[in-house]
């Protein structure tokens, strides 16, 4: 094997996503102490992770104590390199979210097992499944009560619309909960509700094994005994590639808070998880263990210091090498770019790196080069695919409230729109811009960052709209009719593209039976 493929097949890029309050903050800190990134247990209060530097580098976050931000934590585990791309929890961001997970090679779902399957998973889910993005289900807080396991997994099938297959299986729930079988390892991982303490285990021939009565008594031995036949008798053996394939989810039992599980879940996922795997892109697909770099932007963010406006572009590299002070082609601008300062993400710490692998995150500084989406090569020309835009829920207008400010103003809402912040549309009608958004949150965030990064004031002014479509045709008469017919509806989004802001649902579909040769499209790529 040569250095790049070793390189490539120990590195395993993932999210955690999950409802919030299901775990994730939680989890993501224990892998972290697995991984000797930070060394109590415990003593990271679950939230606290959230609003270090690490993971937070925006004042707004601080302040409103919500994860704005999606960071990058690398550490290395036996020999293994992790890199686990965070993700913001509140679901105002979740555009955020979408654009992380274009960069990710695969995916731990946190679960409550109380709660079952919520809101946001489901959604979070769906663009896995646009992906294939291979997924390890984690059932947490078994130290509470909760749902009935079998219950839990026909939810998890239904909602999650993807196959399921238990690893590991809990004896009990809440109070009485003494511990998980390893159904493939054939052991018994005890339970003891410590934060310091990993997992005792034992280790049995098979479920048969009178020691299973010794160790968590007969009669939950006798239930385990039949929870496992109905399991062999409904669930298939677990296939590695059918997992990889993005068509059965591993389900683990466990209890992030106590450590409970944890171990086991890192242990199988960094065994079975996929390494860097190859990218569409628009031209070819492109091989990890491709000498030449390739990789693109799935996230721009804005740097701590407010008073020096700069960036960091987060790259995802594809193939090949990224080496530092080396020329590099940018490829919607046609220009080539060094970069002599690029940062690796290691947990708490960003650190200048001279090389950087296939799957890592490199964080180059950013002064207005970059956009999300865009592709940097060694001179081809190549596109990947990135994420569509969704459609907002949210629009309003946005208006200057400082007219010695116009040009700061527009610059600024220029660059929060390249780095995705939220989607701007130019009503043809009036001029007017319209941005729109997935939450009332991003808003306030915009309103913000433009005082305190530009210097510049916006006010917003109510809008009612349903919907932003894009819009196509190959009858370019229709097209225009539609047009005329709308005038007053018709906006551009960023790129100049047509769309059609509906203002109720009504009106769009009066409008797509009116004008059966026109497409109506909610995502932008289509
Ligand atoms: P999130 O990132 O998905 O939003 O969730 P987070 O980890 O912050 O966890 C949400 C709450 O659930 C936290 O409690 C956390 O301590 C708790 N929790 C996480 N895992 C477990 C578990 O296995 N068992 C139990 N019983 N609780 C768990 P909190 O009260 O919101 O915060 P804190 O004051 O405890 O930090």
């Amino acid at each position: 094997m040569s250095s790049l493929e070793n390189e490539i097949s120990r590195r395993r890029t993932f999210a955690i996503i999950s409802h919030p309050d299901a775990g994730k903050t939680t989890l993501t800190e224990k892998l972290l102490l697995f991984g000797g990134a930070i060394h109590v247990a415990g003593a990271v209060k679950s939230n606290k992770i959230k609003k270090t530097a690490t993971s937070d580098w925006m004042e707004i976050e601080k302040q409103r104590g919500i994860s704005v931000a999606t960071s990058v934590m690398g550490f290395n585990y036996g020999d293994y390199k992790i890199n686990i791309l965070d993700t913001p929890g509140h679901q105002d961001f979740a555009e955020d979210t979408y654009r992380t997970l274009t960069a990710v090679d695969s995916v731990i779902i946190v679960v409550d097992v109380a709660k079952g399957v919520e809101t946001q998973t489901r959604k979070l889910m769906e663009v896995c499944r646009m992906r294939n993005t291979p997924v390890i289900i984690f059932v947490n807080k078994l130290d509470r009560e909760g749902r009935d396991p079998f219950e839990i997994m026909d939810e998890l099938e239904s909602e999650l619309k993807i196959e399921v297959r238990p690893l590991t299986w809990p004896i009990n729930i809440g109070a009485s909960f003494k511990g998980v079988y390893n159904i493939y390892e054939r052991g018994i991982d005890l339970f003891t509700p410590d934060k310091q303490h990993v997992t005792e285990r034992v280790e049995i021939d098979d479920i048969n094994d009178a020691q299973i009565d010794e160790v968590i008594g007969s009669r939950d031995a006798a239930q385990l005994r039949a929870d496992i036949e109905l399991i062999d008798g409904v669930y298939p053996e677990f296939e590695v590639n059918e997992y990889l394939a993005g068509r059965v989810a591993p389900v683990f039992f466990g209890s992030a808070l106590n450590t409970f599980g944890v171990k086991e879940l890192l242990d199988t996922f960094v065994r079975i998880a996929p390494s860097p795997r190859h990218v569409e892109a628009t031209e070819r697909v492109v091989e990890p263990t491709e000498e030449k770099f390739t990789g693109f932007v799935f996230k721009i963010h804005a740097n701590m210091d407010p008073n020096h406006r700069s960036c960091i572009a987060f790259v995802k590299v594809c193939s090949g090498v990224f080496h530092r002070g080396e020329n590099y082609y940018h490829v919607r601008s046609g220009k080539s770019y060094r970069f002599s300062a690029p940062t690796a993400f290691m947990a708490q710490k960003k650190e200048i790196i001279d090389e950087v692998y296939p799957g890592d995150i490199v964080g180059l500084p950013d002064n207005g080069i970059f956009k999300i989406g865009d592709t940097l090569t060694e001179g081809e020309q190549l596109h990947f695919h990135g994420l569509p835009s969704f459609s907002p829920e949210m629009f309003k207008y946005i208006e200057n409230a400082d007219p010695m400010k116009a040009k700061q103003l527009q610059r600024g809402i220029e660059q929060l729109m390249d780095e995705g912040v939220a989607q701007m549309f130019v009503n043809q009608f009036n001029g007017r811009k319209i941005i729109g958004t997935v939450g009332q949150l991003q808003f306030e965030v915009i309103q913000y960052r433009l005082l305190h990064e530009y210097g510049a004031q916006c006010r917003w002014e109510p809008l009612s709209l349903y919907k932003a479509c894009w819009i196509e045709s190959d009858d370019e008469e229709a097209l225009q009719a539609f047009k005329r017919r709308k005038h007053q509806f018709m906006a551009l989004d960023i790129e100049g593209r047509d769309v059609f802001m509906a203002d109720s649902s009504y009106v769009l579909q009066m409008a797509q039976q009116d004008f059966p040769s026109i497409k109506f499209h909610f995502t932008s790529e289509f």
